[in-house]
């Protein structure tokens, strides 16, 4: 599980969105925090695996309030299958998700610029 940590507007979803492009995902990538979670499959082809597919799931928890839904849709499920999961707003679902492997934090800096700060677990 990939972690993206970061304010409002840090940059977390633009991010993941060129990290999803970069895993082959092509087609609207669209910010999953109306539904928590967009699900998607990634070519490896770029790594030499080709006709293999790579199943990620994107997931904002920013609005997860309900303990009952992470259950009910199916999230525990995504937790339990192989794929990679990048997570925005974990803190929220805290403490239901698994541990990080990899915590990406972005800083907006007042100049506008991002500082990215990559901590493997
Ligand atoms: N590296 C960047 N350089 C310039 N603009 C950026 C960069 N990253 C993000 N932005 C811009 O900042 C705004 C917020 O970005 P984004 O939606 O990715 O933030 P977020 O951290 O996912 O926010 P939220 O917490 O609401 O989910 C967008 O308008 C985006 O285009
Ligand atoms: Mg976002």
């Amino acid at each position: 599980m990939v972690e993206l940590r970061g304010d409002l507007g840090a940059g977390k979803t633009t991010l993941a969105r060129y990290l999803l492009q970069a895993l082959g995902v092509t087609g609207r990538i669209k910010s999953p925090t109306y539904a928590i979670v967009e699900t998607y499959s990634g070519s490896q082809a770029g790594y030499g695996l080709v006709g293999s597919f790579l199943a990620i799931s994107h997931f904002d928890f920013y609005r997860f309030n309900d303990p009952m839904e992470w259950e009910d849709a199916g999230f525990r499920d995504i937790f339990a299958t192989a794929g990679l999961k990048i997570v925005e707003w974990a803190a929220k679902a805290h403490p239901l998700l698994p541990p990080a492997d990899i915590v990406i934090s972005i800083e907006l800096r007042h100049d506008e610029s991002r500082q990215v700060s990559i901590t493997l677990k």
